[in-house]
């Protein structure tokens, strides 16, 4: 069995590499020379990640003669913002880093769509070299070139498309991530198993003890076969025109839930939620196969915290009206047919009924 390997994204303009394994942070100096021909750059990652991976990897680079400028903000979703966005582009400037300079975003999917959102648009932009040391920043936000923050109204409501130079998935980091943040970042690759890929699905499953204590070869794997997927689906529609819909199952009524509870419950806890709530939804409306909700819930249980108290059918279902896959007015929802498959309905999304909408999330809110 092999434990590391390297994956292709195409975009409109070329491809990049994703370098998975444990130990590939090893090319990382590498990579910033080939991108930043003044071998200077920005490296960003939050309170939390500095400490433990981003001044190592900054010193790593020196000695191979690049010349980092360290930058780091609070850690947490509360930073994910404008204000935040302002300050590092400042400091950026201060530094004098060019547009022959990069940036290198160490960190999980609030670091990596910030780290981006700021490389994409300083100096009318930069190459950002993804370097995720959460799961779900491996499988997910690293990958696929969105970036962005969150506003008043949602989240990851302003952003861009901005596809790395190269993404570094060291799954050696990932040993450093606390216990919520494992069984959180799984859920995007349950995910990608939900919609594409049963057999996924099932090893995520079957190895899921060995994941959540970051066995080496287990992540490596699962975390390899994970991007495979995603690097298929956005190699194919790259700015979301249609098939890429089908990584937002879980993301109508998950995003809601996040924003509602003023992101007190996290990424993977509301989109695994989101997951249930639209197979329940999807079962219905006749799309999906009757038994899908349960598959679904028995695989992510273990997986997700439970919906907070005090987070309201009203107050959620009042963001659902700000998710960026609102077409004329209706919210839009990814349906399964099944384990494994995704409807297509119209561009892969469903328009359906608000009560069966709102029915099915009263019963997860309920349950909590
Ligand atoms: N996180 C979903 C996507 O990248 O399209």
């Amino acid at each position: 069995m092999i434990h590391s390997g390297r994956v292709d994204v195409r975009t409109g303009v070329g491809s990049y590499p994703v370098f998975v394994g444990h130990g590939v942070a090893r090319v990382l100096p590498g990579l910033v020379a080939e991108r930043a021909a003044s071998g200077r750059f920005a490296l960003i990652s939050d309170s939390n990640v500095s400490p433990l991976h981003g001044e190592r990897l900054a010193e790593a680079c020196r000695v191979s003669g690049l010349d980092p400028t360290l930058l780091s903000f609070p850690a947490g979703e509360a930073s994910k913002t404008r204000g935040r966005w302002m300050t590092l582009t400042d400091e950026m400037l201060e530094a004098g880093l060019g547009r022959d300079s990069c940036v290198v975003a160490v960190g999980g999917g609030v670091t990596t769509d910030l780290g981006g959102f700021v490389a994409s648009t300083y100096l009318r932009g930069i190459p950002v070299i993804q370097v995720p040391t959460s799961y779900l920043a491996m499988v997910d936000a690293s990958v696929g070139g969105k970036t962005g923050v969150d506003v008043a109204a949602g989240k990851n409501l302003v952003g861009t498309f901005h596809p790395p130079a190269a993404v570094v998935a060291d799954t050696e980091l990932l040993r450093t991530l606390p216990e919520r943040n494992r069984r959180e970042g799984l859920v995007e690759a349950v995910k990608h198993g939900a919609v594409l890929d049963e057999g996924h699905f099932e090893a995520i499953e079957r190895r899921c003890d060995d994941l959540l204590r970051a066995d080496p070869d287990t992540a490596s794997d699962v975390v390899l076969a994970s991007i495979r997927i995603k690097a298929d689906v956005v190699s194919k529609d790259e700015f979301e025109g249609g098939f890429r819909h089908v990584l937002n199952f879980g993301h109508t009524i998950g995003h809601a839930l996040e924003a509602a509870s003023e992101y007190r419950l996290g990424h993977g806890s509301a989109v695994g939620l989101g997951m249930i709530t639209e197979a329940a939804i999807g079962e219905r409306v006749g799309v999906t196969a009757p038994g899908t909700r349960d598959r679904l819930k028995r695989a992510l249980d273990r997986l997700i915290d439970p919906a907070p108290p005090g987070l309201t059918l009203e107050r959620t279902v009042a963001y659902l009206g700000q998710d960026k896959k609102v077409r004329r007015g209706r919210p839009r929802y990814v349906l399964l047919a099944c384990v494994g498959e995704t409807s297509r309905g119209v561009a892969w999304t469903h328009d359906v009924p608000d009560e069966v909408a709102h029915r099915a999330l009263r019963e997860v809110l309920d349950a909590a």
